[in-house]
């Protein structure tokens, strides 16, 4: 990739000018990766909002991130580079939608994956990430009944891990449940020694050939310390970037999805940013993100609390 200089220099001094930090997910592309201040996972991400000490935070990610960091940093300009840039997973679930679920299972703790918008969360008890969904719902009391929204297959999946009574939302990420069984056994087939890595928002099928299951941070740390020598990467590929870093001399196969016309699972929304428009969003300090301040009184609960714990545990 071509990455323009001057348009590096041009975002450099605009955020030194405006005292603002760039917080990438680590599904950015790598020009994006490099420019930032900071890359990681949801809730490292959600950990930084927090902390930073800077005026205005450019958000090159998904739009429900940019309202976490607006919720948890309401006095600071929340900017996102691209409105559009949603997700299909807080997508499936809808307030209306979710408030009618919650009234028709009453007496269930809600525990809600930060992958929602900020209305859904200022309809939760608890938030949590891949990183800490096991970790948050062993924290609350074994005979307390929940709800965990919106993802089925990270639900089910931490179901399974804790045998809790938990009522999984029915909602879904398109790009993980696209990846190909089929074709993840025949990668796995012609490198001898590959071990496959996923993303717990993949489907069972996917989760149960998986040598190892974790949040993005989880993932490039596996590869670090595993001695593998070859990885199936099943989760969203601008993870690899990092991956590639740190281990530069192991090898690193993106899961090929089940259409076969198109050769990747790269997350549209994710990949809605780009270099450009950060350097338009900085200058201009638009898009912002504003989020109603009695959502973020109430949404600012269980994001507060998911940290509380999170921080406790070392997570
Ligand atoms: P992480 O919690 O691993 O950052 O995942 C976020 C996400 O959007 C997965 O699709
Ligand atoms: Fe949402 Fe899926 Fe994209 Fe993650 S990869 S931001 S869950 S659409």
């Amino acid at each position: 990739m071509v990455v323009d200089k001057n348009i590096i220099m041009e975002i450099e001094a605009l955020k030194k000018e405006k005292n603002a930090v760039i917080l990438a997910h680590y599904y950015q592309t790598p020009d994006i990766q490099d420019i930032a201040d900071f890359v990681g996972d949801s809730l490292a991400l959600s950990q930084q909002a927090a902390e930073t000490s800077a005026d205005m935070i450019v958000f090159a990610g998904v739009k429900f991130m940019a309202e976490t960091a607006k919720i948890l940093s309401p006095r600071k300009k929340v900017i996102i580079p691209d409105m559009m840039a949603g997700c299909s997973l807080a997508d499936s679930c809808k307030k209306e939608d979710f408030e009618k679920f919650i009234q028709e299972n009453p007496g269930r703790t809600v525990v809600t994956y930060v992958n929602t918008t900020a209305e859904i969360k200022a309809l939760s008890d608890i938030a949590c990430t891949s990183s800490n969904a096991r970790q948050i719902i062993e924290s609350l009391p074994d005979d307390e009944k929940l709800i965990f929204c919106p993802d089925r297959n990270l639900g089910n999946y931490i179901k399974s891990l804790t045998g809790r009574d938990i009522l999984v939302w029915d909602g879904a990420c398109h790009v993980h449940e696209q990846f190909s069984l089929e074709a993840i056994l025949r990668l796995k087939k012609e490198n001898e020694g590959a071990k496959i890595i996923a993303h717990p928002e993949c489907e069972r099928p996917v989760r149960m050939v998986a040598d190892y299951i974790g949040s993005t941070s989880g993932l490039l740390a596996f590869v670090s310390k595993d001695q593998g020598k070859t990885f199936i990467v099943a989760t969203e590929p601008g993870i690899i970037y990092q991956m590639k870093k740190a281990q530069p001399e192991k090898n690193f196969i993106p899961a090929p999805p089940k259409d076969s016309t198109c050769g990747c699972s790269e997350c549209s929304f994710m990949k809605l940013i780009t270099l450009e428009k950060i350097y338009k969003s900085l200058k201009f300090e638009e898009p912002e993100v504003t989020v109603d301040a009695s959502i973020i009184e109430r949404a600012a609960v269980p994001i507060k609390r998911m940290l509380e714990i999170s921080a406790k545990l070392g997570l």
